[in-house]
């Protein structure tokens, strides 16, 4: 069963909370929630009090994505507020093992995240220990940008992976993801499609929901 984790970056800021429950009641699997630090990414979005205050009005599975220097410093507070789990970035600065481990004694699920120019291979050594892989399919920073085809190989050779270890973790891709891409993106392996223009770029969210549910 494939997931839908609309990105709440390209939903209008002022009617967060009405926003997250519309897309919840058509059919959301999740909410994908994007963090940025002005550091590791070029651009500034949100963070722990929008999601804390979110997670206490909308109920929702919150998928959030850490696109942070040091994430390992941030764990404690983002659980606090409602992920249930966090993405973080194989090229940021905290030790990965260290950070999984963060993230679990937490009771959070944890994932690790590749940006275009990073190798599947980067997290193979991690696999046996997350709960899910990230694939970008943009440079991560903005919303709104061009689908990477690249991301498909990716998407394969991890798949082809988890497949060889009988490992159960899942799929996740980030990017660009639309009604044209995203059939693509399962086709390769994708478990959970991340959508932020496609969405909440639409004229009726809630629509664009069910709409790509029925893909
Ligand atoms: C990009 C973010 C994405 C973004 C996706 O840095 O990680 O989650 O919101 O937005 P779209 O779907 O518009 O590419
Ligand atoms: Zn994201």
């Amino acid at each position: 069963m494939i997931k839908l984790s609309p990105s709440i970056l390209a939903a209008d800021f002022a009617e967060l909370g009405r926003s997250c429950e519309a897309v919840m009641a058509a059919g959301a699997d999740m909410l994908h929630v994007d963090v940025m630090d002005g550091a590791f990414v070029p651009n500034i979005s949100l963070g722990v009090p929008v999601l804390a205050a979110l997670a206490k009005r909308v109920p929702a599975f919150y998928d959030v994505h850490l696109m942070i220097r040091r994430p390992l410093q941030y764990i404690k507070p983002f659980c606090a507020a409602g992920a249930n789990l966090l993405t973080f970035h194989i090229e940021a600065e905290s030790p990965v093992e260290q950070t999984i481990q963060a993230i679990h004694d937490e009771g959070c699920r944890a994932a690790l995240c590749i940006k275009p120019a990073t190798p599947p291979e980067a997290v193979f050594p991690y696999l046996d220990a997350l709960e899910m892989v990230l694939v970008m399919s943009v440079e991560p920073g903005f919303g709104g940008q061009k689908f990477m085809p690249s991301a498909l190989d990716k998407l394969r050779w991890l798949k082809a992976e988890k497949d060889r270890r009988g490992l159960k973790f899942l799929l996740e891709v980030d990017g660009g993801v639309d009604a044209a891409t995203a059939p693509q993106c399962v086709a390769a392996g994708a478990d959970v499609l991340v959508a932020g223009s496609a969405i909440f770029g639409a004229a009726d969210p809630a629509a664009a929901v069910r709409a790509m549910a029925a893909l």
